[in-house]
């Protein structure tokens, strides 16, 4: 059994088992673990082709869950690259760092939300992660992550494929927030 099809199996028997999602999502971190862990997953990735980061950016898509929904996506980022400061709107996400250092970054919103353009943000965390780090990003949530000047891929499982609903998004210097599309799904077979 690959790496991956251990990781699926996993995955689903804890959807089958665990029912509160905040628990269950806690309990996915160590599978993920798991899968960056593996040799042959890292050698595979050094052929994964870049995805675009702008207003609508890439994921690859490696596998959705026909029962439970949840999916597997990869990110792989040029050196230099940054994703825009975002939430994922409802869905659980577990971000795990597969190759290459980065920057992940988190923001709490400070303003009473009053106001539908508008957002003021704060940084809270600003941590250089490298290679077996599994970051869990709650419903809401606002992070970004950063490339260095290495090339990063990250494996993400989410749960429920991104890029059918509204995700917010954040502008710290003009204290916009505005809302988008989550990133479109590119279809790509994993060994
Ligand atoms: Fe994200």
């Amino acid at each position: 059994m690959s790496a991956l099809q251990k990781f699926i199996a996993s995955a689903r028997k804890l959807h089958a088992e665990e029912k509160d999602a905040a628990k269950r999502w806690e309990k996915m971190i160590p599978v993920l673990q798991e899968l960056i862990a593996d040799p042959a997953v890292k050698e595979q990735s050094k052929s994964w082709p870049a995805c675009r980061q702008s207003d609508r950016a890439q994921n690859l898509l490696f596998y959705e869950d026909p029962d439970y929904k949840f999916v597997i996506n990869g990110l792989i980022k040029d050196p230099r690259s940054r994703t825009q400061i975002h939430d994922h709107a409802h869905n659980w996400t577990l971000y795990g760092v597969l190759d290459g250092r980065e920057t992940i970054e988190r923001y709490e919103r400070v303003d009473d939300r009053s106001r539908p353009d508008y957002a003021d943000i704060q940084q809270t965390e600003n941590v250089k992660v490298g290679p077996g780090k599994v970051d869990l990003v709650a419903p809401y949530q606002i992070p970004a992550e950063e490339s260095g000047e290495e090339r990063t891929v990250a494996i993400i499982v989410r749960a429920e494929k991104a890029g059918g609903f509204l995700q917010g998004r954040y502008d710290p210097a003009t204290k916009k927030y505005w809302q988008g599309y989550g990133p479109e799904q590119i279809p790509y077979e994993l060994k």
